[in-house]
């Protein structure tokens, strides 16, 4: 028997704002998602030059801007005069990087709820958590108190932070200790449960493909929320759900419902 309170937030999330349907990362993404009944979203937040958190995923220009140069070369207010649309199709041509804070106000107005990957540059880990959790922190203000990041505290609005770099988490939780954590894995780990615990996470984000049932239900066992990315098929989720996972993204949201688990 698990000894954590139920997962409180959707169990389906649009992957990157709007899954494979709109380019990445943007907030015409997570207007696809809603037209489509999405109300949660997993996206990436990344410094720009001036330590702004943007939405990007990679570090570098090339895949979703088609230029050459890294993200830290440009402010968030160069960057968002960026198309990064164009590359997904001709109806997202201009479509920007947006500003995390921008972002989660988009959110927050919208009832959307954020998991917000901190996607630090290599040797920006720190500084990315802090940033992150600072803006949300801003957004979010009347929402976030003292003992949200504890499982049986957390507020269903309130965006979970994850991330795969330990150091983000850590800055994170220093800057804003009331915002929910979860870690990020390709593989669960032998000692996921001190790592977890170490992090003061609530949640164990992993790669579907390597889960198994066995790991499934330990983790679910000791009371620690499951998070599964990125699950494209309605089967597939069926069975972790059978699992016990929590929750998943997914790029197939014109295939899985939002409301797919209830
Ligand atoms: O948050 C889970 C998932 O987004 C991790 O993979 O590369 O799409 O950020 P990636
Ligand atoms: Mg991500």
């Amino acid at each position: 028997m698990s000894r954590a309170p139920a997962w409180p937030y959707p169990r389906v999330l649009a992957h990157r704002g709007g899954g494979a349907l709109a380019p990445e990362n943007t907030i015409a993404a997570i207007r696809v998602g809603l037209e489509r009944g999405y109300r949660a979203v997993e996206f990436d937040a990344m410094l720009a030059g001036d330590d702004v958190p943007v939405l990007m995923h990679d570090p570098t220009l090339e895949r979703t801007a088609l230029i050459v140069g890294a993200v830290s070369e440009r402010s968030a207010a160069e960057l968002e005069r960026i198309d990064v649309g164009g590359w997904h199709s001709e109806r997202f041509v201009g479509e920007r990087v947006p500003t995390l804070q921008r972002t989660l106000r988009f959110c927050r107005d919208h009832d959307i709820w954020p998991n917000i990957e901190i996607k630090p540059a290599p040797g920006f880990e720190a500084a990315t958590g802090a940033a992150v959790a600072r803006v949300t922190a801003e957004v979010y203000a009347e929402m976030i108190f003292p003992d949200g990041d504890r499982a049986d505290h957390v507020a269903p609005r309130v965006p979970l932070l994850s991330s795969f770099a330990p150091a983000a988490l850590i800055a994170a939780r220093e800057e804003v200790p009331g915002l929910p954590r979860g870690w990020l894995v390709d593989r669960v780990p032998p000692r996921w449960r001190e790592e977890t615990a170490r992090l003061n996470c609530v949640s164990l984000h992993t790669n579907h493909r390597h889960l198994t049932d066995n790991q499934a239900h330990e983790i679910k066992r000791a009371g620690t929320w499951l998070f599964c990315y990125t699950v494209n098929s309605p089967q597939r989720a069926r069975t972790l759900f059978s699992w016990g996972v929590d929750a998943f993204c997914t790029d197939a949201i014109d295939r899985i419902h939002p409301d797919f688990a209830v």
